[in-house]
């Protein structure tokens, strides 16, 4: 298969010859592509646009998505949670007056500094530094992990797909356990690779040996790991760690909430480990989430083709500037965290004495609940909507029954279980 280049071409146009060839020509307008054939126009597009293709043998209708590749056809949406704007007008009520215990979102925001240094952003008509060195060089100081070994992303989210565009050829084997973070599965997917499910067991530790004997049958090429688990809060210990890491596969362990733990990262550990990539984020440390600025640690043997792969500017300045602002109040960071922590202790015990709720330890900022005594978690969720309290709730096959609540204010603690006693 060639390469056109065509790096300097604004318009393409493409017709057939008399001979049937195709050949590209002129050059004026990036958004519009319009194909010949036999000399006669039959179509133009835009991008989003169906297309319709008249041929000489008789009418033909081609469709946009003809153009999609067929695995993404089979693929199902990600389901989000709403933003606050659209859960505002849903539910009529303020955004300020939406209690959101649904996202894992730290209610206390990021340091006074963070709004301070965006409103003074010098350059916000430059591209950022596609190195985003500022932000490495801090990231190196907070984690004592040197920048090299660094690479930060569009949201940990960007790099999982980013990981998986480099790693995964079409076909290609990960495993995934859950329940978890879906958004392994759904990239995966994406990418057009195959999830071996590793479901976990009962008390939601990961099943070492099941995992073991996957990865020699079926030798998918890497596993993600997320400590602690979103949603139910575990933790994964070293021992079992290093277990998986003296298996042949990729380690992806994600450390999205690693500071609610009270334990120390493995981001250094990637010196080590050849197979272990470390991510993070800033969404739930300094309250980032609407910034996305995540970070991994990654082997020198691997790193270098992120850096070939990512997007340029897949940072932006914002985000950036944001980020480093951040890391320049560590304090407020670390009571923040405390506040969090502490809070979650409440909340845990509250939530064991509702009569219909069963909470799990959790080494996080959000608890997973199951709901007992003949309730139904959806309605639960929906009923505490109606009261403007936003929490999450699941109905896939390992937690069908469950809720999750994010630990808030203390204030919204209050506000959750006064709305569940009103249900009680
Ligand atoms: C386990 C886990 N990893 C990654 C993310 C996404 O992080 P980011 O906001 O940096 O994309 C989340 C978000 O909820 C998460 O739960």
């Amino acid at each position: 298969m060639g390469v056109i280049d065509l790096g300097n071409a604004s318009y393409v146009y493409m017709k057939y010859s008399k001979s049937g060839n195709r050949g590209f020509e002129g050059s004026s307008n990036r958004s519009s592509i319009i194909f010949q054939v036999k000399h006669r126009v039959v179509f133009s597009m835009a991008s989003a646009l169906p297309v319709k293709q008249v041929t000489e043998e008789g009418q033909q209708r081609l469709t946009g998505d003809s153009f999609i590749r067929p695995h993404l056809k089979k693929l199902s949406p990600y389901q989000p949670i709403l933003p606050f704007e659209v859960l505002s007008t849903r539910l009529g009520r303020e955004p300020e007056d939406i209690i959101k215990l649904d996202a894992n979102e730290n209610p206390y925001g990021p340091p006074p500094e963070v709004l301070e240094a965006l409103g003074t952003m010098k350059f916000p008509y430059i591209y950022p530094d596609p190195e985003s060195r500022r932000l490495r060089a801090a990231l190196a100081d907070d984690s004592g992990l040197e920048s090299d070994y660094i690479l930060a992303g569009c949201g940990a989210d960007e790099l999982i797909d980013l990981i998986m565009r480099c790693v995964l050829d079409p076909g290609d084997k990960i495993v995934d356990c859950p329940p978890t973070f879906t958004m392994y599965e759904f990239d995966a997917n994406v990418n057009g690779a195959a999830v071996i499910k590793v479901p976990r067991n009962f008390d939601f530790s990961l099943n070492v040996e099941r995992i073991s004997e996957v990865v020699e049958m079926e030798k998918p090429k890497c596993i993600f790991l997320t400590s602690p688990n979103n949603p139910d809060g575990s933790i994964i210990s070293d021992e079992v760690l290093l277990k998986i890491l003296s298996l042949p596969i990729l380690v992806v362990l994600d450390e999205a909430y690693i500071e609610f733990s009270g334990l120390e990262s493995r981001m250094k550990w990637v010196k080590r480990h050849e197979n272990l990539i470390v991510l993070r984020t800033f969404s739930k440390r300094a309250g980032l989430a609407g910034l996305r600025v995540g970070y991994g640690a990654f082997p020198s043997s691997i790193v270098e083709y992120l850096w070939r792969a990512k997007q340029p500017y897949n940072v932006s300045v914002a985000a950036e500037v944001a980020a480093c602002a951040a890391l320049q109040n560590p304090t407020y960071l670390e009571n923040v965290k405390n506040a969090l922590v502490r809070e979650k202790g409440r909340l845990y015990k509250l939530l064991k004495g509702v009569p219909f709720l069963n909470p799990f330890p959790s080494y996080s900022n959000f608890i997973l609940c199951e709901v007992t005594s003949g309730r139904d978690a959806k309605m639960l969720k929906e009923d505490l909507a109606k009261m403007g309290v936003m929490i999450r709730h699941y109905n896939n096959k390992e937690l069908r029954g469950y809720v999750r609540v994010s630990v808030g204010k203390p204030e919204h603690t209050d506000v959750l279980m006064e709305c569940l006693g009103r249900l009680s």
